[in-house]
C-alpha cells in the first residue's frame, strides 16, 4: 500500500542554543519525547522486515560552554522506528542517566564537556560520580536478549524495547572493572560478546569476554606504552584485534595549554592480535603505516593471514577535540582500507580498497568475524563538517562500489543492515537510516533494498518530529 504524500509535517527547528555548529540546525537538540503512528509512508514497508530500527546520538539538555561544546558531549537520545506488519511506529526517548538526573535536579550543568575539561574553576562533580559524564549517547549492542546503550568511558545502560525505557547501568555482577567500548563485538556463531575499555593510565587497555548467557568470564590487561583514544576494535573467529594508533593523551601537551588529545605521528600505528581467551603476554604486535581508525568494518582469517578492514584516515582531530598536522581536509576523512597480516611471517600488505571517503562502516552482522562480501558506509559531503551525503555498498569480491544518492540538500548518517525474514544471501535484506531533507526540514526513515542499492528506497517514512543528526544505528530483528 502506498499512502499519498502529505505536506512536510515538521516545524521549524527549535533553537535551544546558538553559536556552535553542533548545536545548530539539525545538529541541535530536541526537547520533547514522542510516539507517532499515523505517519505518511511513500512506497511500502516490506512485510518481511520485522523489528526495531534504532539510532542514538547526542541531545544536550545543559551545556557548560556553548562555544566549547563538542558533539560528543550531549546527553543520549534514542530515535526508533518499530516495523511490523508493514506498519511503523516512531519513538524518541532520552537515555535517563544518573548524571542527567543530577543535572536536572540542579537545573544546570555539572559536567564540563570534552573541550572545556581542562578549564580552571572549582570541580562541580559530586563525590562518587565519574569525572567523565556517562551520557550513554554513542552506540548499541544487543546481546543475550538485552539491549545496551553505550558510551566508551562508562558502564552500559540497559534499554527496553520497544518503549526505550532506561532500566539502569550494569557492571555485569561486579565483574566489569574497566570502561566499556561503544563497539563491542558479538560473535553470531558462539554468542560470545567481546569488549574492551581504554584509560589514561597503565595498562591503558583492558579486554573482556562475556559468554552467551551474559556472564563476564575473562578479563585481561592489554598493555600499550601510552594512553590512546581507541574507539573500536575487531574480532575474527579466533582472535581479537586492537589498534594502538596515534590519537594519544599527553599531559605535557595539556600543560602547554593545548588539547591533551592529539595526533602524534611519532607514536606510530600498531595492530595487536590476541587469541580470544588470551592474555597480555599472548598479544602479537604488528607495526603498520601511520594512520587513524575510528571504525572497523570486519576481520577474518584466511590460513595464516588475518585480514582487517576499517575506515582509515591519514590523521584526525576527533572533530575538533584534538590537534592535527595537516592542512589537507581530506586527510581527516576515513577511507575503506585493508590490512592483510601473515601471523607466521609478519608480512603485511595494506592499502585503501577504493578512492571514496566514508565512515560508519557496517556489515550484515551474521558475517562478523568471517569473510563478508559487502560493507556499507556513509559517504562524506566534503563541503561541510561531519556531513554524509550518500550511502555506499562496497563489494569485496569485485572491488566495486555502489552509491545510494540522497539528493540535493538531503543528508544521512549511519545505516544498518537488517536481514529480511527468511534471508539466504548475505545481502538478502535492507539498509535503514534516517535522513534529513534540509530543503523542507523533513526527517525521514528510509528503507533500501540491499540488492537494489542504487534504486529508489522501497519505503520513506516521513517522521512528524525532527530527528537530529546523530551517531550510531542499530537493528533488533524479530
Ligand atoms: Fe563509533
Amino acid at each position: 500500500m502506498s499512502t499519498a504524500e502529505k505536506p512536510a509535517a515538521n516545524p521549524a527547528p527549535e533553537v535551544i542554543f546558538e553559536g556552535n555548529y553542533f548545536l545548530d540546525g539539525n545538529y541541535g537538540p530536541v526537547r520533547k519525547e514522542h510516539v507517532a503512528t499515523d505517519m505518511t509512508i511513500i512506497g511500502e514497508i516490506p512485510a518481511d522486515l520485522q523489528g526495531n530500527f534504532l539510532r542514538i546520538g547526542p541531545n544536550p539538555v545543559y551545556v557548560s560552554s556553548v562555544e566549547k561544546h563538542h558533539w560528543f558531549d550531549g546527553d543520549g537520545m534514542v530515535h526508533a522506528v518499530e516495523l511490523s506488519g508493514s506498519k511503523a511506529t516512531y519513538r524518541n526517548r532520552y537515555i535517563d542517566t544518573e548524571c542527567l538526573r543530577l543535572e536536572r535536579e540542579k537545573g544546570s550543568w555539572i559536567w564540563k564537556g570534552l573541550n572545556a575539561m581542562m578549564d580552571g574553576g572549582p570541580a562541580e562533580v559530586p563525590a562518587g560520580m565519574p569525572m567523565v559524564k556517562n551520557v550513554g549517547n554513542t552506540a548499541f549492542v544487543h546481546h543475550n536478549g538485552v539491549l545496551y546503550a553505550l558510551h566508551e568511558s562508562s558502564d552500559p545502560h540497559i534499554i527496553t524495547l520497544p518503549g526505550l525505557e532506561t532500566v539502569g547501568t550494569t557492571n555485569f555482577d561486579g565483574k566489569l572493572n574497566h570502561p566499556f567500548t561503544a563497539h563491542p563485538k558479538v560473535d553470531p556463531r558462539t554468542g560470545e560478546m567481546m569488549t574492551f575499555g581504554y584509560m589514561p593510565f597503565p595498562p591503558f587497555v583492558n579486554y573482556s569476554v562475556i559468554d552467551k548467557d551474559g556472564a563476564l568470564i575473562h578479563t585481561t590487561p592489554i598493555t600499550i606504552p601510552k594512553g590512546v583514544m581507541m574507539h573500536d576494535f575487531a574480532v575474527s573467529e579466533h582472535y581479537s584485534i586492537f589498534l594502538d594508533f596515534p590519537l594519544t593523551f599527553d599531559i605535557a601537551r595539556a600543560m602547554e595549554g593545548k588539547s591533551p588529545l592529539g595526533f602524534d605521528k611519532d607514536h606510530g600505528s600498531r595492530i595487536g592480535i590476541v587469541p580470544r581467551m588470551g592474555s597480555d603476554a599472548d598479544v602479537q604486535w604488528f607495526t603498520v603505516d601511520v594512520g587513524v581508525v575510528i571504525h572497523t568494518a570486519n576481520a577474518w582469517e584466511e590460513g595464516d593471514d588475518l585480514i582487517l578492514q576499517a575506515c582509515r584516515s591519514k590523521t584526525s582531530d576527533v572533530i575538533g577535540a584534538g590537534e592535527v598536522d595537516t592542512d589537507d581536509p581530506t586527510d581527516v576523512l576515513g577511507q575503506l582500507y585493508q590490512w592483510r597480516i601473515n601471523l607466521k611471517t609478519g608480512d603485511i600488505v595494506e592499502g585503501p580498497l577504493h578512492e571514496y571517503y566514508s565512515d560508519f562502516s557496517r556489515i550484515n552482522e551474521d558475517y562478523l568475524g568471517v569473510q563478508n562480501r559487502y560493507t556499507y558506509t556513509a559517504e562524506f559531503d566534503q563541503t561541510r563538517a561531519i556531513t554524509f551525503k550518500n550511502l555506499m555498498k562496497f563489494d569485496n569480491k569485485t572491488g566495486k562500489t555502489q552509491h545510494h544518492i540522497m539528493g540535493e540538500g538531503r543528508y544521512t548518517g549511519e545505516c544498518v543492515f537488517a536481514a529480511k525474514v527468511g534471508a539466504v544471501d548475505e545481502d538478502d535484506g535492507y539498509l535503514i537510516t534516517f535522513i534529513q531533507d534540509e530543503n523542507n526540514n523533513q526527517s525521514e526513515c528510509i528503507i533500501i533494498d540491499a540488492k537494489d542499492f542504487e534504486g529508489e528506497p522501497v519505503a520513506r517514512i516521513l517522521i512528524p518530529h525532527r530527528v537530529p543528526y546523530g551517531f550510531h544505528a542499530g537493528w533488533v530483528g524479530g
